[in-house]
């Protein structure tokens, strides 16, 4: 008896975790994978590129001034200075997990890591600059032209300088989050206030927008399907606000933007392609009335900010959650508002 009673349960428990097993499959959200899988010498290569002022075309400024990857892979500035017209100023974007949003930059406009690339670096605020030249700069140094030849049977040209600025780029993933443990089957990974933020996020519909393994990044939507978020005293539209009819010139795509990334969401502040909200909780309340329609409660802001914080990953085998962001909700404050 005691016997069948014991077998019964094991029955049960296997039954049970089958089936929990089965419920985290159908999650979603996907975890980030463990491994990047990339060669570590060209990585190597991008990553000592991408702190150098001098691939930039005015030679002073490295891609980490806008993408500090001690700081959540942003700028934590309200607009950055990427353009020098004021009517195309936008928020710097993480390049935390880059490769795995389908589109690249707030409107979609390139397709490809290397086609951003190409496109962006020998064309940056309005000065042109030649391969041969960004080659030139580097060519006389001592590390580059070792490094690469050793790193490509071609050694250093302008391709493989691409290439290994890619390949760095590809190399910044962030797994192993708490919430992607909790995916990969710890359930104590998360507390039962985030869960209850995770299940919030589902049932408001967060989800049908910002899902897949990037939790967003891999749809376009407008911004402003329900309530209009321009509609502010003394905003003026711009440029950037046009969003990806600035690239297909359709009518239909006035202020579409790619639905952003909300992995590592609690370090990039401020929000937005305008940055305007300042804080995580600001920006959940500005979706949920812009993109559902919905006044959410204080109470379920606050949880879902909680899940949010759940999202951040590992950067070469450290966690990026700060001690703050797990303590309270002061957390949130951006680092500066520009
Ligand atoms: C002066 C600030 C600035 C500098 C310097 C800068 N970026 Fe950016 N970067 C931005 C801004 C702003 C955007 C968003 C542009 C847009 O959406 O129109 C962006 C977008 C990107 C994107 C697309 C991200 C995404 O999620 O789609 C990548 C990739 C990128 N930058 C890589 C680089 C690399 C590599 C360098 C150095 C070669 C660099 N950036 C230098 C400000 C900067
Ligand atoms: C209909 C699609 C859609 C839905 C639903 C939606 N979002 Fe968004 N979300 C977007 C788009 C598009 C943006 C970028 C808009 C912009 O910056 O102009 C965005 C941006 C964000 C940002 C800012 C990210 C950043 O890096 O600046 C956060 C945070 C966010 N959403 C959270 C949520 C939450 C929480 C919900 C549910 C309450 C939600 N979203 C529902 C489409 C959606």
């Amino acid at each position: 008896m005691v016997n069948q009673l014991l077998r019964l349960r094991g029955i049960c428990v296997c039954l049970l975790s089958l089936l929990s097993f089965a419920s985290l499959a159908i999650e979603p959200i996907l975890p980030v994978p463990l491994e990047h899988g990339l060669d570590e010498r060209r990585v190597a290569l991008g990553d000592r590129l991408f702190h150098d002022p001098r691939i930039s075309p005015d030679g002073v400024r490295a891609c980490t001034q806008c993408h500090d990857l001690g700081e959540g892979g942003d700028d934590g500035n309200k607009l950055s200075e990427a353009s020098t017209n004021r009517l195309f100023l936008i928020n710097s974007p993480t390049l935390f997990n880059v490769s795995l949003n389908y589109h690249l930059a707030w409107r979609g406009a390139f397709k490809s890591l290397d086609t951003h690339k190409r496109k962006t670096f020998l064309r940056s605020n309005g000065v042109d600059y030649s391969p041969e030249a960004v080659v030139e700069r580097i060519s006389g140094d001592d590390y580059y032209p070792a490094a690469f030849a050793e790193a490509y049977a071609d050694g250093l040209i302008f391709d493989n300088l691409v290439d290994a600025l890619v390949t760095f780029e590809r190399s910044l993933i962030t797994p192993n989050a708490r919430f992607d443990q909790y995916l990969r089957g710890d359930v104590g990974a998360i507390s039962s206030d985030e869960k209850h933020g995770y299940d919030l996020f589902k049932s408001y519909g967060c989800v049908s927008c910002h899902q897949g393994v990037n939790v967003g990044g891999n749809l376009f939507q407008r911004l402003g399907i329900f309530a209009d978020p321009f509609k502010k005293k003394g905003r003026v539209i711009t440029k950037a606000d046009q969003g990806r009819f600035l690239v297909t010139g359709d009518d239909d795509d006035m202020h579409v933007f790619r639905v952003p990334s909300l992995r590592n969401v609690a370090l990039t502040a401020p929000y937005l392609h305008d940055g305007s909200q300042k804080t995580l909780e600001d920006a959940i309340k500005a979706m949920a009335k812009a993109q559902l329609g919905e006044k959410l409660p204080d109470r379920d802001v606050k949880l879902i900010a909680k899940f949010l914080r759940t999202l951040t990953g590992e950067y070469k085998g450290e966690s990026m959650e700060r001690e703050t962001s797990v303590l309270g909700d002061s957390a949130t404050s951006p680092r500066n508002d520009g």
